[in-house]
């Protein structure tokens, strides 16, 4: 069963039934657009998401999935992004494959774009969501832990774009890069400064993309979730003590789920294409909240 909202616009109610007819979910112009208009706003097609095996960058995938895309996801652990891209497949993804692929490392990250690219001939979306929180405290935090925070949440970020973005550029039809941030982009505690530092400096790594993408029809987006209850975090909010704190600190007084990072991730991609450079925070006001 399908809800449309609005031209273009299909509303997933029941994911199977709804997933069932290609050509339904395909966006419809509501009126005849230019040739111009179409090369910028088309559909993405292919999109790579990072990390992609479970928690957000699996809702991210769910989200890209209904609206036909094709799937990769790229993880550390080939075990993880198969069952991911063979539960999507079930869900009625148009295609989805599971690759691995470590972000920190150049030559991994070269070689799944590679892949990606002989495959499909294309990508046109990358989400950089893999990341890790150690959650130690600083003062007890060995260098190496520090600078593998740093390497997987900031240089991999760089090492994706980078790759991904030169494909881009060659294509000639632009795209959309997202790099999944944080709150704690710019706050922290005690024992999240190594992912602070990094989600700041994915922050910062995404406005100099966004800058030098630009002119190639290439926009750049960061997404930042408030709460979200994923593997990383679900020692916390399925604890008493976590979700005691839920109407404490989120307005909207509920957790994210992690469709609704999708859902930015999907905007950033289509409509909201005009996007560059800048933050989307998808917290539930917890951010505005004094
Ligand atoms: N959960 C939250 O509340 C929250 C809030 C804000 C931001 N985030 C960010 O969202 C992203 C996803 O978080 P999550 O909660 O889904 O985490 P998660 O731990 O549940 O999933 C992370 C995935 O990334 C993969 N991964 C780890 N290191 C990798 C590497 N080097 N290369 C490729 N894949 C790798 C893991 O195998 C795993 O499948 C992260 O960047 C995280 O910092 C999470």
């Amino acid at each position: 069963m399908k809800i449309a909202r609005k031209p273009g616009t299909l509303y997933c109610v029941a994911r199977t039934a709804a997933l069932s007819s290609h050509a339904n979910r395909i966006r419809t112009p509501s009126r005849t657009e230019t040739q111009e208009e179409r090369n910028y706003m088309s559909e993405p097609h292919v999109v790579i998401i990072t990390g992609g095996g479970q928690g957000i960058g699996f809702g991210i995938a769910e989200v890209f999935a209904d609206h036909a895309a094709t799937i990769v996801i790229a993880d550390l652990d080939q075990t993880r992004a198969d069952e991911a891209a063979h539960k999507l497949k079930q869900q009625g993804a148009t295609d989805a494959i599971g690759l691995t692929c470590d972000v920190a490392n150049r030559a991994s990250v070269d070689a799944m774009v590679a892949v990606v690219v002989e495959r499909f001939a294309r990508v046109d979306v990358l989400i950089n969501n893999a990341g890790i929180c150690p959650f130690e405290h600083i003062m007890e935090m060995s260098a190496e832990t520090f600078q593998r925070t740093i390497d997987v949440n900031l240089t991999g970020g760089f090492h994706c774009t980078q790759a991904v973005a030169k494909h881009m550029i060659e294509r000639g039809q632009g795209g959309t890069v997202v790099f999944i941030t944080s709150l704690a982009d710019h706050r922290t505690g005690p024992s999240q400064v190594d992912y602070c530092a990094s989600k700041a400096g994915a922050f910062g790594c995404m406005t100099g993309f966004a800058v030098a993408l630009g002119p190639h029809n290439i926009n750049c987006v960061g997404v930042a979730p408030g709460h979200v209850n994923t593997p990383m975090t679900e020692h916390w909010w399925g604890s008493d003590a976590g979700k005691a704190k839920i109407p404490e600190i989120i307005p909207m007084n509920r957790l994210a789920q992690p469709r609704d990072i999708g859902e930015a991730c999907y905007f950033a991609a289509s409509t909201g294409r005009y996007c560059n450079g800048i933050t989307i925070r998808v917290d539930g006001g917890n951010a505005a909240q004094a």
